[in-house]
């Protein structure tokens, strides 16, 4: 049977990082209905296991899909590259198969090539997202001329959760990762920062990387990338709500998340504990 219901846009997290890729997407999109689910008790998935992070996610992506979700957005990247592949092939078709899963690392690998001159990239990441290599095999299924060359951050989200992204001790953790990126591959020019909170540590990057190397942070890209799979799939947009609401989830304490989200998305945000 045909479902033919509406339902918001799921965007799920590991936690608050999301949002800083649900600001974009709004910002595109606006009038769109979208449910964020930040799973906050269980993060940072970073550094877990394929089996767990998949696991974690498939549970999130039922969650939204029970709360009326046609389409859900892992708009984490470790995430994205630990479970997306899976969920896409083998539980998509069957528990939801008129439903869809999209990812954050796609439609960043599409783009780059049209963005460096010297067809060296450096991609800075989670643990976990550079040992599933998904950048690396992205980059090259769509340019097999491109060099890619990975440094894993593993202090960084704890700077931007613990609020020290601004502040002077998180210069030793930048520039120390940055060196290693650049000692590995010299001819860099376009970095991606290929992680939802290091956005929020883009001034600190930029002080350590040689000018010319151009950032590219992924909300703007997916917005856009979204956008244009929308207009691709009619199918799937007629089963998106059109009423501007926000909700916010979380697997943590409402207050908890609260405290800080605000951080990642510019507003405050009141948000409700999953059941
Ligand atoms: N959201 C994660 C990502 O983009 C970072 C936080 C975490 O490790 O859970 O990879």
């Amino acid at each position: 049977m045909t479902d033919n219901k509406q339902g918001p846009i799921g965007v799920f997290d590991s936690g608050f990082g999301g949002l800083t890729v649900l600001k974009e997407i709004e910002r595109s999109l606006p009038q769109y209905d979208f449910l964020y689910l930040g799973d906050n008790a269980r993060a940072p998935y970073g550094a877990r296991s394929f089996e767990t992070v998949y696991a974690y996610t498939l549970e999130a992506v039922q969650w939204l899909f029970k709360r009326g979700c046609r389409l859900a957005i892992l708009a984490c990247n470790t995430a994205s590259a630990k479970a997306l592949r899976t969920i896409q092939q083998k539980d998509l078709p069957r528990i939801a198969p008129e439903r869809r899963v999209l990812g954050v690392i796609r439609p960043v690998t599409e783009l780059v090539g049209a963005l460096t001159k010297s067809r060296h990239i450096g991609i800075l990441a989670t643990s976990g997202t550079v040992a599933s290599e998904s950048y690396v095999i992205e980059i090259k299924k769509y340019f097999p001329d491109i060099t890619a060359v990975q440094e894993a951050c593993p202090m960084w989200v704890p700077l931007v959760e613990y609020s020290e992204f601004d502040c002077d001790g998180a210069d030793y953790f930048v520039q120390q990762h940055i060196r290693r990126l650049l000692g590995a591959d010299r001819l860099i020019d376009t970095v991606i920062l290929g992680c939802t909170h290091y956005p929020l540590l883009e001034k600190k990057i930029r002080k350590y990387l040689p000018e010319g190397v151009s950032i590219i942070s992924q909300g703007p890209i997916v917005a856009e990338s979204l956008a244009a799979y929308l207009q691709r799939h009619p199918e799937i947009e007629s089963r998106c709500s059109r009423q501007g609401r926000r909700d916010f989830y979380t697997s943590e304490k409402a207050q908890v998340f609260d405290r800080l989200a605000g951080v990642f998305y510019s507003k405050e945000i009141r948000c409700r504990e999953m059941s």
